[in-house]
């Protein structure tokens, strides 16, 4: 197979869904350097990257079927034409370079080509809250980092980044893809190996590589995503999400304040958690306890 076409990887489901991460992350780490793969500070080809996870990932439906391409506009865009043309629940795409990534709130998402995760997964949900989709997503991805990473804290920040040492590092886009909203499109940005941001990112976004000072490996990384992101999403009926979630948020029961671009307005406040649909619980001296459903968690409004 070659880097050049797309690559698309079926996998037979797999029963024992045991976190190998750990496992894998240090036999990968032992593994970089040696003869067999790259040396210390290089990252892998995209092809070898989908092939190493598709030998060591363990779940039973995400990441079943990997397609794989060398660049996309956007992997959420590829997700959605999937499904128009009958891809199954569980199928992520994957690629090493985005010329039109898109964000949360009609922002871009930009990474440079060869170092980071730029992927989407399609989900299929029978759950009657979506809403907290997202936040359960952060969560999944934020243990794998906490893995990857020996630094900290890593944390996230309402609704769905993650951050390390208060620096963003990864975001979640989630997408509805049909009008029953019975499936949607999760796309996930891991900034794992980059090293360059541009100067008015540089304040704000970091990675993997930037924070822990060690070439992180893509693949063990993306499976343990993947293997995570299984379990908090398909366990639905369990809160046990939120629990974790509130123990590792970004400024909880700390004041903040919550800006609403659309809108140019904002509330100040303290976070005292979530609520099981995905809101976010802020207290403020004028309007009391409230739960918001939008906007974004700052310790300064954005200058117009
Ligand atoms: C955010 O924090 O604003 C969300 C960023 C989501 C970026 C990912 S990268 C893979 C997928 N494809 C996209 O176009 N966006 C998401």
């Amino acid at each position: 197979m070659s880097v050049e076409t797309r690559l698309t990887i079926l996998r037979s489901p797999h029963k024992n869904r045991s976190s190998s991460f750990r496992r894998f992350y240090n036999i990968t780490r032992l593994y970089m350097g040696t003869s067999d793969g790259p040396m210390i500070g290089q990252d892998i080809p995209l092809e070898e990257l989908t092939a190493r996870a598709q030998r060591a990932l363990r779940t039973r439906v995400l990441g079943r079927r990997i397609v794989a391409e060398p660049e996309v506009d956007s992997t959420n865009r590829l997700a959605r034409e999937g499904i128009r043309d009958g891809a199954s629940a569980g199928t992520v795409y994957l690629t090493d370079h985005q010329t039109h990534g898109r964000g949360r709130l009609g922002r871009s998402w930009s990474a440079e080509p060869g170092q980071n995760l730029l992927f989407s997964v399609i989900i299929e949900t029978a759950g009657p809250v979506l809403t907290n989709i997202p936040l359960r997503a952060a969560l999944a991805v934020r243990d794998a980092v906490d893995v990857a990473v020996s630094v900290k804290p890593v944390e996230v920040k309402w609704p769905n980044d993650v951050l390390i040492r208060g620096k963003k590092c990864a975001g979640m886009l989630l997408e509805a893809a049909s009008s029953d909203q019975s499936r949607l499109v999760l796309g996930i940005g891991v900034n794992v190996n980059q090293i360059s941001f541009s100067p008015e990112h540089r304040e704000t976004a970091t990675s993997l590589r930037l924070e822990s000072g060690d070439v992180v490996d893509r693949a063990a990384l993306f499976c343990g995503i993947l293997e995570r992101l299984e379990l908090r999403l398909l366990n639905a009926t369990s809160t046990r999400w939120m629990v974790d979630y509130e123990k590792v948020m970004y400024r909880r029961a700390e004041d903040i304040t919550l800006y609403f671009p659309e809108r140019e307005s904002s509330v100040s406040g303290t976070i005292r958690g979530i609520a099981e649909d995905g809101a976010l619980l802020l207290e403020s001296p004028e309007l009391g306890c409230r739960a918001y459903y939008a906007g974004d968690v700052t310790t300064r409004i954005p200058e117009a």
